[in-house]
């Protein structure tokens, strides 16, 4: 920014309600620039330099952030659903059936999260991919590959507890596949299988159970462990792409 333009502009910047907003200067020097990156909510998820190559779309694919959004997006459109659907065995069939043909934008609605929901498995299962291949999970990031690790094995979980909730022939055989296996596990099975029903067979107990674990413990258990990840991703500096060039400027 010019001085010409700096002084036309300044009746706004040096307004208090702009500097409550802004507290730093135009960052056209290093310590402004700093400040921009520190003290924007957004901008301080990533450091306050970071190399070229690591913000290369080629670099990440932005597969993380990805998984961050459609996270939101099931979580927006899981709420919109819940306005309707009712966990109870007589009634949670014809209130997908409801949503699905007499609900305003409802049939958009379910896709959206059906959809979401599939994609957030495959997009997240690439991101692991894409962390391996660029050796992000190496020292100081290993901490945040097992947090990683963690969150597959609960987007995993999401999709499997909101497999049952249509409560149609498809989701009853498969729940009843899925704590099937469960129950095979060695010493645990059988009390894996039994809590997960809330019974012996499929029935009002599991569908309740998988709905709380649906809706409340899975997705608030998925907020804090998504928010420990990315406070764990800017605490080892970035991309490990980053690190490649603070070597590189040791090295000079
Ligand atoms: C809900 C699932 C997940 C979300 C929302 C998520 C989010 C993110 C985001 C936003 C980043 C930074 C940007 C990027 O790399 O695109 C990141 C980096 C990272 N993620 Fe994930 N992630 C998830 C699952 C995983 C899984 C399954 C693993 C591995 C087991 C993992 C391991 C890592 C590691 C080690 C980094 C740092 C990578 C590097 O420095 O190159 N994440 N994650």
């Amino acid at each position: 920014m010019t001085a010409q333009t700096k002084s036309r502009w300044s009746f706004i910047t040096d307004s208090r309600v702009w500097r409550s907003f802004f507290r730093h200067g135009w960052p056209d020097n290093p310590l402004d620039r700093s400040l921009t990156m520190t003290s924007n909510v957004f901008f301080h998820l990533h450091p306050v330099k970071v190399s070229r190559r690591s913000i290369r779309w080629s670099y990440s694919f932005g597969l993380g952030v990805i998984s961050t959004i459609l996270f939101a997006v099931l979580t927006f459109t899981g709420v919109m659903l819940m306005f309707y659907y009712v966990p109870s065995i007589e009634r949670a069939y014809p209130a997908m059936k409801d949503i699905q043909l007499t609900v305003p934008l409802g049939e958009f609605t379910r896709n959206m999260h059906r959809w979401s929901a599939h994609a957030m498995v495959l997009v997240v299962i690439l991101h692991m991919v894409r962390v391996f291949y660029t050796g992000g999970y190496k020292r100081p990031r290993e901490f945040n590959w097992i947090v990683g690790v963690f969150l597959l094995l609960m987007t995993l979980g999401a999709s499997f507890t909101g497999y049952l909730l249509p409560w149609d022939q498809l989701s009853y055989w498969a729940i009843t596949v899925g704590t099937n296996i469960a129950s095979y596990a060695p010493f645990v099975g059988d009390t894996a299988k039994s809590l997960l029903l809330g019974g012996s067979d499929v029935g009002q107990n599991t569908l309740i159970r998988f709905y709380t674990l649906h809706i409340a413990v899975v997705p608030l258990v998925m907020i804090v462990v998504i928010s420990l990840h990315l406070w764990r991703v800017r605490k080892d500096g970035g991309l490990a792409a980053n690190d490649a060039k603070t070597e590189s400027q040791k090295q000079k």
